[in-house]
């Protein structure tokens, strides 16, 4: 009842309350359940983190253990999902596959979760925790026609995924201890943002009590848009553009300004962060670590840098607030780690997982009442129906 408020993209509307991600846009600081993203990303690992993110608490030692054992029990997906698997193009992209298959789980764990049983909800989250990361590789197998591969119960979650993503029949697969770190640092670095647009549509499909699976599907759905976790892919493309294009920044910094040009710089600005990302400062130190200790000596980054120094000094993006965000360097990493550009926003889905799964538990929780916003009607006033032979 009342006057309805209007705020297209709800820039002003707290949608819920949540204990789970503090964020202040204007100081550039970034915490889950209370610790800083620095500390995290620099002390602890992904698994543990999600259990934070999860669960509200840093796990003992026993408690990490037991979720661990407990995601690999779950660890084994369906054998008829490779044959819906097997349905799709070569080229189909990694994250439209990812949304079937994802949703495509609930049909093989129709299981309605019970939100008040604490039993309940944990099997869930380990299931979740787990057949997303598998099908999540095999995304990535299919597109290269790899066999797929099996999660091994003696290893931990991120070797997990890499072997998932990487071993071949043919040749033993070694983890290197540098890709391992990285790929722990950016789904940490990942693991939560708030009341993001994915992060929003699972909590509001979830809110009309649709199952975890299918909440988490459409997320996935949202994450793929370029302004949101498809910028990934988008920087790198842009990158490579220009690197080709003859390296010209500031020709595409000045596409970018022009108001008649719908491009925008792709890793740049957000709709929070207004001086600068935490995440993109700690990415950044990474960036070069992970290239240096690798060895690649990438152009792209070179362009990346120059892009970067050339938009932080022009009028446009200061006025604006345009800082570079997370993935305007998560990319560079990736592809250092030799991940193919189109799996970079799958990278996301897998690291934003357990932010998707502690916001749907909290939502159910909590209780919270159906999403269903409210409009302003801008359409025709009461009109007569008009048969077909007077229509113009
Ligand atoms: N390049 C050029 N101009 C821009 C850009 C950009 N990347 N981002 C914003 N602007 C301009 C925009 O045109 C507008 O100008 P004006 O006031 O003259 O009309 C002003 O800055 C404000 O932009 P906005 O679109 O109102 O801001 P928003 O909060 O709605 O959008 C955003 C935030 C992230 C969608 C946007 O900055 C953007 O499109 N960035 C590029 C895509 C990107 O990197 N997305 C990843 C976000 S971080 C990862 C994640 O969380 O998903």
């Amino acid at each position: 009842t009342g006057a309805i408020t209007y705020d297209p993209g709800y820039k002003n509307s707290g949608a819920c309350k949540s204990a789970i991600t503090f964020l202040d846009g204007e100081e550039g600081i970034l915490r889950y359940r209370g610790y800083s993203i620095e500390d995290l990303a620099e002390n602890s690992n992904f698994l543990e983190v999600s259990y934070l993110i999860i669960f509200g608490e840093l796990p003992t030692q026993e408690e990490l253990e037991k979720f661990e054992n407990d995601i690999r029990k779950y660890s084994l997906v369906n054998e008829e999902m490779k044959n819906i698997i097997d349905g799709f193009p070569k080229t189909a992209h990694p994250m439209g596959v990812l949304a079937s298959l994802t949703s495509a789980l609930t049909a093989f764990n129709p299981k309605v979760v019970d939100a008040d049983c604490k039993k309940d909800l944990y099997e869930a989250v380990c299931k979740t925790m787990s057949k997303f990361l598998v099908i999540a590789t095999w995304t990535y197998r299919k597109a290269k026609g790899y066999p797929l591969n099996y999660y091994d119960n003696t290893k931990s979650y991120v070797d997990n995924f890499l072997r998932l993503m990487f071993a071949l029949p043919t040749s033993p697969y070694e983890i290197d201890p540098v890709v391992k770190n990285a790929i722990d640092k950016l789904f940490i670095l990942h693991a939560d943002h708030e009341q993001n647009c994915s992060t929003s549509t699972v909590r509001m499909v979830g809110s009309s009590h649709a199952g975890l699976f299918a909440s988490i599907s459409a997320g996935v759905s949202a994450l793929w848009g370029p302004l949101h976790g498809g910028a990934n892919q988008a920087v790198l493309e842009m990158l490579e553009a220009i690197q080709n294009d003859g390296g010209d920044v500031d020709k595409y910094l000045a596409k970018a300004k022009d108001k008649d040009d719908s491009f925008r710089l792709m890793g740049f600005g957000h709709r929070v962060y207004k001086n600068f990302d935490p995440r993109a400062r700690i990415i950044k130190k990474a960036a070069d670590e992970v290239l240096g200790k690798l060895g690649v000596d990438d152009p792209v980054l070179e362009i990346a840098k120059k892009l970067e120094e050339a938009a932080l000094k022009d009028p446009y993006f200061v006025e604006r607030h345009l800082y570079p965000n997370v993935d305007f360097y998560s990319g560079i990493i990736y592809r250092a780690l030799g991940i193919p550009t189109e799996m970079f926003t799958v990278m996301f889905a897998i690291g934003r997982l357990p932010g998707w799964i502690a916001q749907w538990k909290e939502m159910r929780i909590n209780k919270e009442p159906i999403g269903r916003p409210r409009q302003l009607y801008i359409g025709e006033e009461l009109r007569s129906f008009v048969p077909m032979k007077d229509r113009k």
